[in-house]
């Protein structure tokens, strides 16, 4: 008798499990036929729109320009990519289920209390990983911007204080808060690896990586935090909870743990409850989707007084294009777009980068981590398109988008400004300063005079543009 009754369980177990795996793949399969509309942010529409559209003129080719930008031609996934996906996207969903199930349990919430896991528009920020290129629900923005914060935890590793704050459906963001005014120059003697860490160039490079059409940038949102209210009465770390105070002026103040700036000198503090910060959508986990850390072939040398050696050897890029994964495939000139992002936003800190294991190494690389863009506006640092420089090589793509952001009608100064006037902390003060806008369109005059050069020292211009659009004449 029992054993049958346990028979029986098992078997009805094992329909469930089928049904919910069965309703999982009904609703996989429709987000993957959303999710090309869903990857467009829907905030600045006007912008976006004009934008692809002149390019769809520019290219003559209105397929291939769409939300991906760079990466369109080669978004069509094949059957066997489509099914890992499907499998991936499922064990994701159950893997959240349960934890969200046991986390509830845990804390005495009921399911519907706890919001648990949901698919639909306000649920969870739900990462969607297409072959090459990522994709957000657009719930994603408002669960950022607004939705209540359950937990601070102090993140581990980096040498920068940064929180991890959770929301009440379990999903997570990183917390980077404002540090420096955004006036403030970075100190001219201040070596880049010890810049400050700055909320708006984090928001600000997802901006701009979405202008010039990358999206490799993970969503980025600024909001106002409440110290005393949605970190310190939240948190459960208990040594983070010892470092507030309250300032002479009364504003509520805390300074964390970590390697860099976190003393009481260097306090982040409310004004007087509240602080600016930057909330960043994290990557999906380690355990669900692992990422592989490759260091930059012109990484610096991350020493006061050491050369590395991409600075000292002018033929540097000759060993770099033989050399796997930069001799096939789109990865050299994926590195040269990441340049061209960091010198626009003069970032020298690019020391690794990040792609997702499962795709090998045709793939897409991850563009985040850009506090210490932004920092100065008054000078350019050449440096950082050394590999554009020393390779000669650039995606057609990028460089008629380049074309595009520096007509008068689509300037790029124009289109970054109207992009950050939507973030909410532009009410505040706007993101980027007008020194930093202006010499958005300075560096953008460089990269073009940069490829322009190429062009001119090579017979073919096909030994300068990798043509990743095919049937535009001309380029
Ligand atoms: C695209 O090109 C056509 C003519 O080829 C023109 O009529 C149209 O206005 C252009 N669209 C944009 C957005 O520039
Ligand atoms: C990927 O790149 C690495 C070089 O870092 C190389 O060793 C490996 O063979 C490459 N894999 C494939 C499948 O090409």
């Amino acid at each position: 008798m029992r054993l049958c009754t346990r028979r029986r369980s098992r078997t009805l177990r094992l329909w469930l499990l089928i049904v919910f795996l069965s309703l999982h793949l009904l609703v996989v399969s429709l987000v993957l036929s959303i999710s090309h509309t869903s990857c467009e942010l829907h905030s600045y529409p006007d912008i976006q729109t004009s934008i692809s559209f002149s390019v769809q003129n520019a290219s003559a080719s209105t397929s291939t320009m769409t939300a991906a930008g760079s990466d369109t031609q080669e978004v069509e996934m094949d059957i066997t990519k489509k099914f890992f996906f499907l499998l991936a996207s499922i064990i994701f969903l159950i893997k959240t289920k349960q934890q969200s199930r046991i986390r509830s349990t845990k804390r005495g919430f009921s399911k519907k209390n706890a919001g648990g896991f949901r698919y639909k528009p306000r649920g969870d920020c739900f990462f969607f990983a297409k072959v090459r290129q990522l994709c957000f629900l657009c719930s994603c923005k408002q669960t950022l911007v607004s939705t209540r914060l359950t937990g601070a935890l102090q993140k581990s590793g980096g040498t920068q204080l940064k929180l991890v704050m959770s929301f009440p459906n379990y999903g997570q963001a990183l917390f980077k808060p404002m540090k420096q005014e955004r006036h403030e120059e970075t100190n001219v003697n201040l070596y880049y690896f010890s810049d400050f860490e700055r909320h708006n160039a984090e928001i600000a490079a997802f901006h701009l990586d979405k202008i010039l059409g990358f999206r490799r940038v993970p969503p980025v949102v600024g909001r106002l935090v409440n110290v005393i209210k949605e970190i310190k009465d939240i948190t459960t770390d208990h040594k983070l909870v010892t470092t507030f105070f309250t300032s002479p002026v009364g504003n509520a103040c805390f300074y964390g743990q970590c390697s860099y700036y976190c003393s009481t000198e260097h306090a982040i503090c409310g004004r007087p409850l509240k602080i600016e910060g930057s909330m960043a959508a994290m990557l999906p986990d380690l355990s669900f989707a692992p990422r592989r850390s490759w260091r930059s072939p012109w990484r610096r040398s991350y020493s006061r007084s050491k050369l590395a050696q991409w600075e000292m050897d002018s033929n540097y890029c000759d060993s770099i294009k033989t050399t796997p994964p930069y001799d096939r495939g789109t990865r050299l000139v994926d590195l040269i777009d990441m340049s061209i992002l960091d010198f626009l936003m003069s970032n020298m800190d690019r020391h690794h980068y990040e792609t997702f294991e499962k795709f090998g190494n045709d793939t897409f690389l991850i563009h985040f981590d850009n506090g210490r863009a932004f920092g100065r506006h008054s000078n350019d640092e050449p440096s950082i398109l050394a590999p554009l420089v020393q390779c000669c090589r650039v995606r057609r793509s990028t460089l008629l988008r380049l074309h595009l952001l520096s007509l008068q009608s689509y300037r790029m100064s124009d289109v970054m400004r109207a992009s950050l006037s939507q973030d909410p902390l532009a009410v505040v003060a706007p993101l980027l300063t007008e020194q930093h806008l202006s010499a958005l369109d300075r560096r953008l005059e460089t990269v073009i005079k940069t490829i322009h050069d190429c062009l001119q020292q090579h017979q073919h211009h096909s030994d300068v543009i990798h043509d990743d659009i095919g049937d535009y004449p001309g380029a």
